[in-house]
């Protein structure tokens, strides 16, 4: 369904989400039919641009980072709505009030109908000072002129530190747009492979009888990563991989996992329900043997010489920020009770993978012998995120031959080789769904709460330590400590 007449609004443009992902994203919307002929975007920054010069940035990031091919007629189309209002910074008086002009002219000369998305993709220490702008300059309310129209702000994360700025973060914007007009993106909610997983649980039988822990032995949730931290030192040193990508990422990955069926999937009975599982998530009492964390060193990875974390450009050579962290959850239900969720993520690990692999327990009783009895008999279904998108169920098989002879085999199902479709970019599906004003995949407040209450007892407990994290090679799997956390239970990680 394409999205009605509108102009999206974008404090942060200069950046590098807007450059690498957003303002292509828009482009194969654009091609895609998706945004109406009026659609416009104003860039809204510190650059002494014309509408002509912001144009001329914008194409060269599209031709860069969309996925459609460049269409010149799409792109005159999109080209046609760009403006972009200089500013001196965000508390700039005068370029709001400008700002209020161009959306006025806008909305005459191109019909947008007073509808209003603004997108914020600039450090949350700004977001104050937006939302009181936008509120002091009458720009956060509908248009006066179009009783009908819409006002919608659009935060990225990090959606705070901690669960109290996380709260006051809340507070700001919710005093300046309400609460349904809000939308926080988490764009893991916009993979494809991500809403799979509500289909794959909810549209068939097969695995619902299973999902619990009378069957489920553990589940492991893996975001791995083979770059670095690519030039991001000021964002991510003293934030790290537990804030960066797991109280977002991973926990609303682990939340669709555990999650009852939803009534249905409107906004509110599909956040209740990933709600009552962040709820539910139980923190172990023992810290230290419940986490890992880690910090890459140098070393070789896929032939290059890599600097070590602490070595990289603009951090502090004493940080304590972890590029790596795993942690051992559970979920306090009837149905999850005993089954521990583990979960990591990292920066230059061994390979690029985010996957969920729901472990089986053992059948009850194994009639079959081999050599290594590690080889088989642990059932388990994989859900790849990304890449090769799909799906990957574990069974054990006889090897042909005169003996019985056990080993696991994969049923394979790859969106690659069974989809012609072209699955879209996570942020044309978001930002989509914002201009339709469509929110089941944007977390509520209360989600990010919940998540910050979940991280924030390992956080002060890593902050009051004076060790610094474990140091691991890139292209490894993280630091031993990662491997222990299983191995206390008697058990190991998949991929590793
Ligand atoms: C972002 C993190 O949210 O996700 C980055 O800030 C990380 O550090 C990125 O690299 C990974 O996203 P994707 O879609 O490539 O898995």
């Amino acid at each position: 369904r394409p999205a009605g007449p509108c102009a999206l609004v974008m404090f942060g443009v200069t950046g590098d989400l807007a450059r690498k992902k957003l303002l292509p994203a828009l482009y194969d919307l654009a091609n895609r039919r998706l945004l109406p002929d009026s659609f416009c975007v104003v860039g809204f920054g510190r650059r002494d641009w014309s509408d002509a010069d912001f144009a001329a940035e914008v194409e060269s990031y599209v031709r860069a980072g969309a996925r459609t091919p460049f269409n010149a007629e799409t792109w005159q189309r999109l080209a046609a709505g760009l403006r972009f209002v200089p500013a001196q910074g965000f508390d700039d008086d005068d370029a709001f009030a400008r700002l209020g002009q161009t959306l006025v002219e806008l909305e005459d000369s191109r019909g947008t109908g007073g509808n209003h998305a603004f997108y914020l993709s600039i450090p949350p220490n700004s977001f104050e000072t937006v939302c009181e702008k936008l509120s002091a300059h009458g720009l956060a309310r509908r248009s006066q002129s179009a009783v009908d129209s819409w006002s919608r702000v659009i935060i990225e994360k990090p959606f705070g530190h901690d669960e109290a700025s996380a709260h006051e973060l809340n507070q700001v914007v919710e005093s300046v747009f309400a609460s349904n007009e809000v939308f926080r993106i988490d764009h893991y909610l916009g993979k494809e492979t991500v809403q799979n997983l509500l289909a794959l649980r909810f549209a068939n039988r097969l695995f619902e009888p299973l999902w619990n822990n009378q069957h489920v032995d553990h589940v492991q949730i893996t975001m791995a990563e083979e770059i670095g931290i690519e030039g991001r030192a000021s964002y991510y040193d003293g934030v790290g991989a537990a804030r960066d990508v797991i109280q977002n990422h991973l926990l609303q990955l682990l939340a669709l996992t555990a999650m009852e069926e939803p009534i249905n999937f409107d906004a509110d009975h599909l956040r209740r329900e990933k709600e009552k599982v962040l709820e539910a998530v139980q923190v172990p009492e023992d810290l230290d043997a419940a986490s890992a964390r880690g910090q890459y060193s140098s070393g070789e990875q896929n032939g290059q010489s890599i600097a070590g974390f602490l070595n990289e450009e603009g951090f502090d050579p004493e940080s304590i920020t972890e590029t790596f962290a795993a942690f051992k959850l559970g979920v306090r239900t009837r149905r999850w009770a005993g089954v521990p969720f583990y979960l990591r993520s990292g920066k230059r690990l061994a390979t690029r993978v985010t996957e969920i692999a729901v472990m089986f327990r053992r059948a009850p009783n194994l009639l079959f012998t081999s050599a290594d009895e590690d080889q088989f008999g642990q059932n388990a279904l994989i859900i790849r995120i990304q890449p090769n998108e799909g799906a990957t169920l574990r069974l054990a098989s006889k090897v042909p031959g005169t003996q019985m002879d056990i080993r696991d085999v994969d049923m394979d199902f790859s969106y690659g080789s069974t989809f012609t479709e072209q699955s879209p970019e996570a942020y044309e599906r978001l930002i989509l769904d914002v201009l339709l004003g469509d929110p089941p995949l944007f977390p509520r407040h209360r989600e990010v709460e919940l998540s910050w209450q979940i991280l924030d007892p390992f956080l002060k407990h890593w902050e009051s330590q004076t060790q610094q994290p474990m140091p691991y090679a890139p292209g490894s799997w993280g630091p031993e400590s990662s491997n222990d956390l299983l191995r206390r239970d008697g058990r190991q990680w998949r991929l590793r």
